[in-house]
């Protein structure tokens, strides 16, 4: 074992979701090193512990692991359970950490952001219950970048990471092992995998596009392997270092080639995308579209349909700028509805205290109590469930939804890389003025309410204010505004907007068209092609 001196290099504060730069930066030598020994000092050491490393296969993953292989031995952990080529999807680590009562684990990945040498990577820590790691942590792994002055690794060569089984490094045991199947008996241990084969037998026609990502060898497994689905249904589904050169963000913008096929003459039943590290995923059916907030609604409102969930739900929870879609089914099924921050981490403890069993964002995140992730292939599962359940195509399980509850259209516009100063004096102003938008009317519609949004979370209390910014109309319409906390390049202004249809008219119109409205009234109110000079926004999902 040596003791390598060190010195603290500036912005190893982990974000969102751990901390992402770009690739070079993490190749620095000593960069990792650094950022892994403060995260092992600032969770009181790993001696005696078990922990589960993999990553989404990303450029630099591998090496990775060799390094936080040895600074774990050198700190005298017990156990490293690492998934063959350190390859691990997101949620399947959670289930990992879960399963094998580890004490945590390190999850490889720059979740959506594309990969390669010059592109991103991450590393992000999670705890015991298979959650990412709560701000008291990453704020103490933060404090301890920035006065570290030593990291220990143990010199010794690579372990093979090729070959499941164990080895020693040191008096540590580490544990290589298959990466997907313990991820894809826990999926056969929650829905019909019987009802799935019958559906795919009577040649149910599914196309999974994995882009180049960590899911493909998980979806080839579970749909063509264990389900019967055609060979080939899986595309895009060798995970490679640079994603092939996709941006591994399943969107309507960057899984295009998927949209194009699901719109297009020869369309399969369904389709569905992931992303790099496994946790998003996009929904569409032949010619239809389903938005994330209306993916999380059906879920929720058919999930009794799927074995394990039959005794319904504990109740549901959707991040405060995701549609109110799903709140509709809970008040129906008379379900406990809990509105958070934006990020999956508000999640956790509503989760661990039974509260609730289904959450969702419309940031392309569905997931249940399973894990403690988001899980994209989970709820491909869910959906594919429940068309075999009800014997109905996902244009038609639609249709019936909103006929149902109502449709909720819903749309994000997003207006990228503004000027940060900008962005915060536009937001700023409206802060300032939000009091007196009550009673306001713009472009026939009244602006019932406005605030911003602050969260006290209901187990432990904490709050979190400054969540975004909420414009109510009467009616039932909404627009919400805040700025990215995951953008790397200016701000990225994030406008949400929503307008409620009870039906039966009306329930099929364009979502652009049927929210036009809403957007001639919130530029009116906030000004935001007038001040940052933009024609319209950058992405629109
Ligand atoms: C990450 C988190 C999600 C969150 C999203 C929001 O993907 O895992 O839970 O919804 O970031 O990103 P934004 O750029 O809107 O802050
Ligand atoms: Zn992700």
């Amino acid at each position: 074992m040596t003791t390598h001196p060190t010195r603290p290099f500036e912005g190893q504060k982990p974000g969102t979701s751990g901390l992402r730069k770009k690739t070079p930066v993490f190749m620095q030598p000593g960069y990792l090193e650094n950022f892994v020994q403060s995260t092992f000092d600032a969770i009181g050491g790993v001696a005696g512990k078990t922990l589960v490393l993999g990553g989404d296969g990303r450029y630099f993953g591998v090496e990775a692991a060799q390094v936080i292989l040895k600074i774990a031995a050198a700190g005298g952990a017990a156990r490293m359970i690492v998934g063959q080529g350190s390859w691990l999807s997101t949620p399947a680590a959670s289930n990992l950490i879960r399963l094998r009562k580890a004490d945590g684990g390190i999850i490889l990945s720059a979740s959506h952001n594309p990969g390669g040498p010059d592109e991103d990577f991450g590393v992000k820590y999670n705890m015991a219950n298979g959650g990412p790691a709560p701000e008291a942590v990453t704020d103490a792994i933060f404090a301890r970048t920035q006065v570290i002055d030593s990291y220990r690794k143990l010199d010794a060569p690579d372990v093979n990471l090729t070959m499941v089984g164990e080895s020693r490094l040191g008096d540590m045991v580490v544990d290589v092992i298959d990466p997907v199947s313990a991820y894809a008996d826990m999926m056969e241990s929650i829905f019909d995998f019987k009802a799935l084969r019958g559906l795919f037998h009577e040649g149910f026609a599914m196309r999974m596009d994995s882009m180049c990502a960590i899911t493909g060898p998980y979806a080839v497994e579970i749909f063509e392997n264990r389900l019967g689905a055609a060979k080939g249904t899986v595309v895009h589904e060798q995970p490679l270092p640079d994603f092939g050169g996709m941006h591994p963000d399943p969107n309507p913008t960057w899984a295009h080639e998927l949209m194009a096929e699901m719109m297009g003459p020869d369309a399969p039943d369904f389709g569905a995308a992931s992303d790099g590290d496994g946790d998003r995923n996009m929904i569409v059916g032949r010619g239809i579209y389903v938005s994330p907030s209306d993916s999380l609604a059906v879920i929720a409102a058919n999930a009794h349909l799927v074995p394990g969930y039959a005794q319904g739900l504990k109740g549901v929870a959707r991040s405060m700028p995701t549609s109110a879609a799903v709140d509709r089914v809970a008040e129906a099924l008379k379900l406990a509805c809990y509105e958070t921050p934006t990020g999956w981490k508000f999640f956790g403890n509503l989760m661990d205290a039974g509260r609730v069993s289904l959450c969702g964002e419309e940031s392309f995140g569905t997931g249940s109590d399973h894990v403690r992730e988001k899980d994209g292939l989970w709820a491909v599962l869910m959906w594919l469930n429940i068309i075999a359940a009800r014997n109905m195509g996902v244009a038609e399980i639609m249709a019936d939804h909103w006929e149902t509850f109502g449709r909720n259209y819903y749309s994000r516009h997003d207006y990228e890389a503004l000027p940060v100063d900008q962005a915060n004096a536009m937001l700023g102003d409206l802060r300032d003025r939000l009091s007196s938008l009550k009673g306001t009317q713009v472009q026939g519609l009244v602006v019932q309410d406005a605030d911003e949004f602050s969260y006290e979370d209901p187990v432990d209390g904490s709050i979190s204010a400054h969540q975004g910014f909420r414009i109510l109309f009467e009616g039932g319409s909404r627009a919400v505004l805040r700025l990215s906390g995951t953008g790397t390049e200016g701000a990225t202004l994030r406008v949400y907007l929503e307008r409620y249809v009870a039906g039966p008219e009306g329930l099929t119109e364009d979502p652009q068209h049927a929210l036009a409205p809403i957007i001639a009234a919130t530029e009116d109110l906030v000004g935001i092609k007038a001040r940052t000079g933009r024609k319209g926004p950058d992405v629109i999902t």
